[in-house]
């Protein structure tokens, strides 16, 4: 549908950032402000209410769908995320469950009809999400966040019978999880497909994510909801993982987006792709690398403003006050 102003909203726009945020964590940990609808919602909708965004993405992570699989979670403070009973053996794939949605996520799934309760008088949409096969793999087979994802490319290599199965269970529960937040309410639902394209080359990743990553794509457009293809660091193979599927591509800051979007093709609509250490710059220089991304989409229908990647926890909160400002304003003029 087209708008009249170019539609702005960040990734991780709510967390560690905002005061708020970091507030309440200090009485709540990561899954219970994750698993409990209320608070869930509260932090959903801090940066809208802060900032004036033009979405809301509801408050969770990529990683809790892996617990109702059999996996184990906890975020560790300074560490990132843990993995226990990580994925070892082709005889850990087989034991991985595959249950539904509705019974693993229903804290996320309320946390959905909360916000959109709240947003839908003002005409914002709230956004859903879920991690695309090949990185929930990587964190089941690293057991946390890796550099190299050497064991997850080794299982890849050596057990591809294993290593398809694996990522086809993901994708079942993942294409399952979409199409639950989007009956819960979500107006639109992104794939994060963080660490594809930092770990794999061309041809393996055609090879052995490609396939799995069309039939999840296939599965999510019965949706009736646009989908955000948000592969990171895939600039070798930008058409290929944009030919995966997806309404909309979100943009990685690593090209400038005037020519992602000619790669991707001006028919489809794109997000992105500010880097989101620009926000750790004084203002002058932010609103230059602001002013760059929204010169090189050129006024053309269908950019949705983001950041690259997510905004980091040191990022000043005026900084993204100021971005929002602009982005209107400009957009208006
Ligand atoms: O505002 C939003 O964007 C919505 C919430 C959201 C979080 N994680 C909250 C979060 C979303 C969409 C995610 C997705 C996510 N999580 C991804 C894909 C996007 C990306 O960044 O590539 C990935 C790879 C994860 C896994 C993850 N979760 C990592 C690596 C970490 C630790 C690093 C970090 O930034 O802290 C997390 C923790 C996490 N997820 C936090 C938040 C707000 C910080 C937790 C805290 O409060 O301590």
């Amino acid at each position: 549908m087209p708008v009249e102003r170019t539609p702005v909203w960040l990734l991780r726009q709510a967390g560690r950032y905002l005061p708020e945020y970091r507030a309440l964590r200090e009485r709540h940990s990561m899954l219970e402000l994750i698993r409990t609808p209320e608070l869930a919602a509260e932090v959903t909708l801090m940066p809208v209410s802060a900032f004036g965004m033009d979405a809301a993405i509801v408050f969770s992570d990529i990683l809790p769908p892996l617990v109702g699989m059999g996996l184990e979670l906890d975020f560790v403070k300074g560490d990132g995320p843990r993995i226990g009973r990580a994925i070892e053996s082709t005889r850990d794939v087989d034991r991985l469950g595959t249950p539904p949605a509705e019974e693993t996520m229903a804290g996320t799934l309320e946390a959905i009809r909360l916000v959109r309760a709240e947003l839908e008088p003002a005409g914002i949409p709230v956004i859903g999400f879920a991690g695309a096969p090949f990185t929930l793999a990587s964190y089941a087979i690293e057991g946390g966040t890796s550099k190299d994802f050497t064991r997850t490319k080794a299982f890849m290599i050596s057990e591809p019978a294993a290593w398809k199965r694996l990522l086809t269970k993901l994708a079942t529960v993942q294409a399952d999880y979409l199409l639950a937040q989007a009956q819960a309410g979500a107006d639109a639902l992104q794939v994060f497909d963080s660490w594809a394209g930092r770990a794999l080359g061309r041809e393996d990743y055609l090879r052995y994510v490609a396939p799995v990553n069309r039939e999840l794509y296939a599965a999510v457009s019965r949706a009736a909801v646009p989908v955000i293809n948000f592969s990171l660091g895939v600039g070798a193979y930008l058409e290929d993982a944009a030919a995966c599927g997806g309404d909309v591509v979100g943009l990685d800051w690593q090209l400038p987006l005037d020519e992602a979007w000619r790669r991707v093709g001006h028919e489809r609509p794109v997000q992105g792709n500010l880097d989101p250490a620009s926000l750790l710059a004084p203002w002058r220089e932010l609103r230059v690398r602001i002013d760059d991304v929204l010169d090189r989409a050129g006024g053309r229908p269908g950019h949705v403003f983001n950041v690259g990647h997510g905004l980091v926890p040191q990022t000043p909160v005026d900084n993204v006050r100021r971005l929002v400002e602009h982005v209107h304003e400009r957009a208006a003029a």
